[in-house]
Parts: structure tokens; sequence; C-alpha cells
């Protein structure tokens, strides 16, 4: 039986893989990219050249000290290729994505990828979305009121982030409301209509954007859909 790191670490070696040279590529942010970061890292080494848009600080602090280059959204066009983690995957290949806190920045770089690939564990795939609390990013002015509006609007309860005892802060300065739905059945009717409710910046979901779902297995296997 293979740990949970060991999952991680083995799907950061698969998705490397797909990374050819002189790609202009997407990276994702969190602990399972954690692994594709440094292989790429190595592979950097080896003589492997790409260049990255980023989805986070994070992801740009680990570029910087592995020495790979990466390179503002605003100077490209279009990525040929992005790869990212989730935190829940639903039957359709819908995402619940936020856990590690940068949504907003994901769902931009990753709608300008022509291929979006997610790799994730397998306790991360499941039937319907929404055991996962369901992120969503709020500007910070106001923020009560767009909480009272979600939790009344579905009537469930929402959480303000907070990490080492403050209130959590995304790269961009916003607060993120995470959500107890249980179920969300129409992930893209959600992500519509949360984006209706003034002060809301980006939800969580990620509808019709994965290409391609990798997940491994924790008999050490890895099934791509
Ligand atoms: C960050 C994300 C991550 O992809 C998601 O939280 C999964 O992270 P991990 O690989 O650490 O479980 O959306 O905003």
């Amino acid at each position: 039986m293979f740990t949970q790191d060991e999952i991680k670490q083995q799907l950061g070696i698969y998705a490397a893989d797909f990374i050819k040279n002189d790609m202009l590529i997407g990276l994702g942010t969190g602990t399972t990219v954690y692994y594709l970061l440094k292989e790429l890292g190595k592979r950097k080494q080896q003589g492997l050249n790409f260049t990255a848009v980023c989805t986070s600080l994070q992801t740009q602090n680990i570029l910087k000290e592995e020495g790979m280059n990466f390179i503002s959204l605003d100077y490209v066009d279009r990525l040929q290729l992005a790869i990212d983690g989730a935190d829940e995957v639903d039957e359709n290949g819908s995402l619940i994505k936020g856990g590690g806190g940068a949504l907003l920045q994901e769902k931009i770089v990753e709608a300008a990828a022509d291929e979006l690939i997610i790799i994730v564990d397998e306790k991360k795939n499941v039937k319907t979305l929404g055991a996962f609390p369901l992120p969503v990013e709020v500007i910070t002015f106001g923020w009560k009121q767009v909480k009272q509006k979600i939790e009344s609007a579905y009537n469930i309860k929402t959480r303000l982030r907070e990490k080492d005892g403050k209130v959590y802060l995304t790269d961009h300065q916003h607060y993120i409301l995470d959500c107890f739905f249980n179920t969300i059945p129409d992930p893209g009717q959600l992500n519509n209509d949360l984006h209706l409710m003034p002060g809301v910046v980006e939800t969580g979901l990620f509808v019709d954007m994965a290409n391609k779902i990798i997940t491994g297995h924790s008999d050490g296997s890895i099934t791509v859909r």
C-alpha cells in the first residue's frame, strides 16, 4: 500500500512526462503539484527547456528556487498545457479547487490553456461534488453581506477562512468563504449563480475545464480518464 504522499510523488513524476521541450505551460498549486515542480526542477537540470505561467506566489517561489523559467500571463497568448491538482473531481470531470487558496489565479491561467490535466489521488474522486467545502473568493469590503447572502440562499453554513490564527488573504488580497454545501448536483448552475452575487470574485467550481484526470491509487497504479 502506498501512502498519500507516495501517491502524490508518483503522480508528479507521471505528469512531468507531458511537458516537452520548448512548451509554454501553466503550473498549478498544492502538495500534489509540489512533486511535479520538484521533478521538473530535476529535468530542467538534465536539459528540459520550458517556460511556465504560475498559478500562485507559492508555485512561483518553488520555480525560482529550482531555477526554472516563468513569465507573466500578460506576455503570452495561449498556453499549450496546464497541470494542477484538485480537491474533488466528480463523474463528469467537474472540480472543486481552492483548498490551497489559489483558485482565482488558477482559473484564469487554466482558462488560457489548450489542455488542462488534473492529478489527484483516488480519495478525491467522488460521485457528486460538495463534501469538500466549496471555496468562494470574495472582496474584503462587505464580505459579511456575501456570507449572509450565500447562507440564506442555500440554507448552508459558511466559514471565513483563517490560517495561523489570522484571516486568510489570497495572493490577490481577497478573503475566502468556505461553503458547506455537502452536495452540489449542478456545479455549472451554482457557479453561474454565485457569480451573480455582488462581492464574489471567483468560485472553486471548475466546470468543463479539465480535459484529462489522472488518478493515483493506493496500490501504486495510475489511471487516466
Ligand atoms: C489550490 C488547489 C489545489 O490544487 C487543491 O487544493 C489540491 O491541493 P493538494 O494537491 O495539496 O491536495 O486548488 O488552490
